[in-house]
């Protein structure tokens, strides 16, 4: 999670656009809120947490839906079924695992720069909710982030770092059956983060972060670090992975995604002739595969060439073309040039990275009919899952990574208490963990609500429960897992029969209920965290 303090950001960040002043939202029934109007939305990691319209974040990044996997999850997270997880990557195979009793894993970092508040609660949350589910779970110190990023000394990251990892323990994550690491030292997250490296180029995390001349190395290499970091749990066993983030940390998301299938040995595709089809070309031929009927003298046997002319006269005029217009021409061309060969359709496992030693052992484990090229090897007999399965045990047996691309969920941020946005440099604007529970009481009397101006109006229209701070901190934490509350007060709210005096003078009591036996717990797990596997003291200078 970030916070906004971005004193020390290079100068080469982008700056994320915030809403304009007045944006109209529109109402969701899940606590969240949207903004229409905005036309950018930029996702900086380093930059301020706060998204203008999430709906954005579907469309321009490719974000999907979580409410599209929720059925398929077993007995789903408060956060997730109220929609404060509203979005994932990938995260199917996850949930496969966690029903099935597969492994699984999740893996969060918090950067060490102030207090953990109640957003960082929604991470702790959701990575001790997959851990009670059977996953192995991970929770990591972004020290090396904080100190190149952020510009902190390592006597206040060990201070901020033992505070989070109290918090990670009184909400209920179990450090004898899970992990905890601090990247300084942890060496075989910077080996990998090392061999990562090696895949990722300066215009590269130039084109996704804004990176430039003036750019820290460190910070850089802070990079590969996450990087490391998000493949860490596969590195002895790859298994589906889960990283909880907000949606700031979706770049690193999708870079770690691309580097996990760069460094694959194998790789699957389908394929129907022996030539190499990218995949415009390989949609037509798969059309043109299907109508062999129309075209082929022998239907059990067409031939390229003949695949060819049909696409070039009247098969070409009736496909569905994919969007990438020259794929029709360079799928006949390289139908053309098979001439005589048969269309067959195959399972093709690509070399892209193997060694000699590694193909050889991939052709002979590959059952069934087969012909082997200089680089791939076409397999009759074999589905394409079946064909993913075996490369993956091949590439690990032949001392690969094996890596499946990483899966993430995403949370909303938090309205900020006094309005705009939750920030860690406005105390009143949230509530830290370690806030005296008075204080936290306090906050939430003072904070803003989306009641109306009398009461007498709030009884005739009804609050905006939609754009309350308040409600926020029922839907997201004061009304835990019991949905029936939540809804309760989301419907007196905007029924009328709820008036904000009355409504904040009970989340501030339950606010300072919650803090006082959240930190009460974190005094009795300073023995565990004695106790855990990890450094709390750095012997860094600086
Ligand atoms: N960059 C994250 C933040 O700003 C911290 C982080 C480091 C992290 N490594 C990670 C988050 C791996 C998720 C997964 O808070
Ligand atoms: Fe918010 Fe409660 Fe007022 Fe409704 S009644 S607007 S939820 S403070």
């Amino acid at each position: 999670m970030t916070d906004d303090e971005h004193s020390t950001r290079g100068e080469g960040e982008s700056d994320p656009v915030d809403p304009p002043v007045g944006t109209r939202r529109r109402a969701r029934t899940d606590g969240g809120v949207e903004a229409e109007d905005v036309d950018d939305v930029v996702l900086d990691p380093w930059g301020a947490a706060n998204v203008s319209d999430y709906r954005k974040l579907f469309e321009e990044f490719g974000i999907e839906e979580f409410d599209d996997v929720l059925s398929e999850v077993p007995e789903p997270h408060y956060l997730m079924r109220r929609g404060v997880i509203f979005g994932q990557r990938d995260y199917r195979p996850v949930a496969d695992a966690l029903r099935e009793g597969e492994d699984a894993a999740v893996l969060s970092g918090f950067m060490p720069t102030g207090d953990p508040h109640i957003g960082h609660k929604l991470v702790f949350d959701e990575i001790i909710w997959h851990q009670e589910r059977g996953a192995d779970a991970y929770g990591l110190i972004a020290d090396l982030e904080a100190h190149a990023a952020r510009g902190l000394s390592w006597d206040e990251i060990d201070e901020h770092a033992r505070n989070y990892l109290l918090s990670l323990l009184a909400l209920g994550f179990d450090p004898e059956e899970g992990d905890l690491y601090r990247q300084s030292t942890n060496r075989e997250v910077q080996d990998l983060a090392f061999e990562l490296g090696v895949e990722a180029n300066f215009s590269e995390l130039g084109a996704i972060y804004g990176f430039d001349g003036e750019t820290d190395v460190s910070h850089m290499q802070s990079v590969v670090t996450q990087m490391a970091d998000i493949l860490y749990p596969q590195l002895d066993d790859p298994k589906p992975t889960v990283i909880p983030v907000g949606p700031d940390q979706d770049p690193h998301v999708r870079l770690a995604r691309d580097l996990a299938s760069r460094m694959r040995y194998f790789g699957v595709t389908e394929a129907y002739a022996s030539f190499e089809a990218d995949p415009g070309e390989l949609a037509v031929i798969a059309q043109a595969y299907d109508a062999r009927e129309k075209y082929a003298e022998d239907p059990d046997q067409p031939r390229c060439t003949e695949a060819a002319d049909w696409l070039r006269g009247e098969g070409g005029a009736r496909l569905d073309v994919p969007e990438d217009e020259g794929a029709l021409d360079r799928a006949a061309e390289s139908l053309e040039n098979a001439g005589m060969e048969p269309l067959r359709p195959r399972t093709r496992i690509v070399n892209r990275r193997g060694d000699d030693a590694a193909f050889e052992a991939l052709i002979d484990a590959v059952d069934g009919e087969k012909r082997v090229f200089e680089a791939h090897v076409d397999a009759f007999d074999l589905d394409r899952e079946t064909a993913e399965e075996l490369a993956r045990e091949v590439e690990v047996e032949q001392g690969g990574y094996g890596f499946l691309p990483p899966s993430s969920i995403y949370h909303r941020f938090m309205t900020g208490l006094t309005g705009g946005k939750m920030s860690s440099s406005i105390p009143a604007s949230h509530i830290s963990l370690l806030d005296d529970p008075e204080d936290g009481y306090d906050k939430v009397k003072a904070a803003t609500t989306g009641g109306r101006e009398t009461a007498e109006l709030q009884r005739e229209l009804g609050g905006e429960a939609d754009e309350c701070p308040v409600y926020e901190l029922y839907a997201y934490l004061l009304a835990g897992d019991d949905d029936e509350f939540a809804t309760r007060v989301y419907d007196e709210c905007v029924g009328g029969e709820r008036l904000c005096g009355d409504c904040k003078e009970q989340a501030a009591g339950l606010m300072k209920e919650f803090l006082e036996a959240h930190q009460e717990k974190r005094e009795e797990v300073e023995g565990l965290l004695e106790a855990a596997d990890i450094e709390l003291e750095s012997p860094r200078k600086g």
